[in-house]
């Protein structure tokens, strides 16, 4: 499915009830992640347990006019119950007004509960946009078609990554694992029976700090730039055959390759080495910081639920602040 294509919009766009939901989650990367915004291919799993659930209500009009859409975000992190209406929503809202119609002189606020840990690479960014989006179209009763809500989420997105490659505006709202290229999504109906453990470092990166790192590292090194696109799209490739080979070692391997060229880009920390050299040394396949480094989260391969619980643990005991399991298909899922 190739996302830019559509735009089309089904709904009569007037305000039908007083108020909208909206849903979507976190994900995490396998593989690819900064390659994607080069073009490379890109692997990323949903996490359907890590929530934004968001409620747009019409509201009476503030006397002096205001902003006429006002978002509180609540939830885990630092910026909980802030004010959210960051540069990236406000393009976010611009462009749904423009999508859709939507009247200026409406007066709507939007709450959105986001249980997705901010600034750990888990796509929490991604899912409040999402929400949002989904939330203010309940509201006004519009459909809206999947390309628009990715354009829709994308112009936040843009803002806060500096420049986005999309998998997590995709990858936030899919039920399945997706492998994601240049606007273009396979989402993967897979048996393997992996699993992933996400260990929380305990420090948060900047996605758009890690983004802009690496648009300077290859700014006057086209070679670098080149050898790390081909040999990370190598690797995501080689992934997708793994997983449907089933093949724990093979995917294993590449997911180290993958973070040690994630490291030489400089975009892993101290404590996100260690938490990876533990998985390694307590027998996991394979491990690698996950999403935009510079803090935030590492994934570690494990094969079934017994190996993840044990991994978990280990990663705990190596400095995790909390770990989550996720499968590889949308099966039951775990919370430490
Ligand atoms: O939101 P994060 O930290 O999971 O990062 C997304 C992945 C990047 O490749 C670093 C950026 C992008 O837009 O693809």
């Amino acid at each position: 499915m190739a996302m830019a294509d559509s735009g089309a919009l089904v709904g009569h766009g007037r305000l039908a009830v007083d108020s909208g939901t909206g849903r979507a989650h976190g994900k995490a990367i396998l593989l690819g992640e900064h390659a994607v915004v080069y073009g490379a291919p890109a692997l990323a799993v949903p996490i359907p347990f890590l929530t934004a659930t968001a409620r747009a209500t019409r509201v009476p009009c503030p006397d002096d006019g205001g902003e006429g859409i006002s978002f509180t975000i609540a939830g885990p992190g630092p910026a909980a119950s802030a004010p959210l209406p960051g540069d990236g929503t406000r393009q976010m809202l611009a462009e749904f007004r423009e999508a859709t119609g939507f009247s200026d002189d409406l007066c709507v606020d939007v709450v959105v509960d986001c249980a997705v840990p901010q600034g750990r690479g888990l796509g929490s960014s991604a899912a409040c946009a999402r929400a949002a989006v989904l939330a203010l179209a309940d509201l006004c009763g519009f459909g809206l078609d999947a390309a628009t809500v990715f354009r829709l989420v994308q112009a936040s997105e843009n803002v806060a990554h500096g420049r986005a490659s999309g998998i997590d505006a995709v990858a936030t709202g899919s039920d399945s694992p997706v492998l994601f290229r240049s606007g273009v999504v396979q989402e993967l109906s897979t048996n393997f029976e992996g699993r992933f453990v996400i260990a929380d470092s305990g420090v948060g990166g900047s996605t758009k700090e890690a983004v802009e790192l690496v648009r300077r590292r290859f700014e006057h090194d086209a070679q670098a730039k080149e050898e790390f696109v081909s040999r990370a799209s190598g690797l995501t490739g080689g992934a997708v055959r793994d997983l449907e080979q089933g093949d724990l070692a093979g995917l294993g391997a590449r997911l180290t390759e993958n973070h040690v060229l994630l490291q030489e880009l400089g975009l892993s920390t101290d404590r996100i080495d260690r938490l990876v050299a533990a998985a390694l040394m307590a027998g996991s396949p394979g491990a690698k910081i996950s999403g935009g480094g510079l803090g935030g989260c590492v994934i570690a391969l494990a094969g079934g639920p017994g190996a993840a619980e044990e991994l978990g643990r280990t990663l705990r005991e190596a400095g995790a602040t909390r770990t989550w399991i996720v499968p590889m298909r949308r099966l039951a899922s775990h919370v430490d």
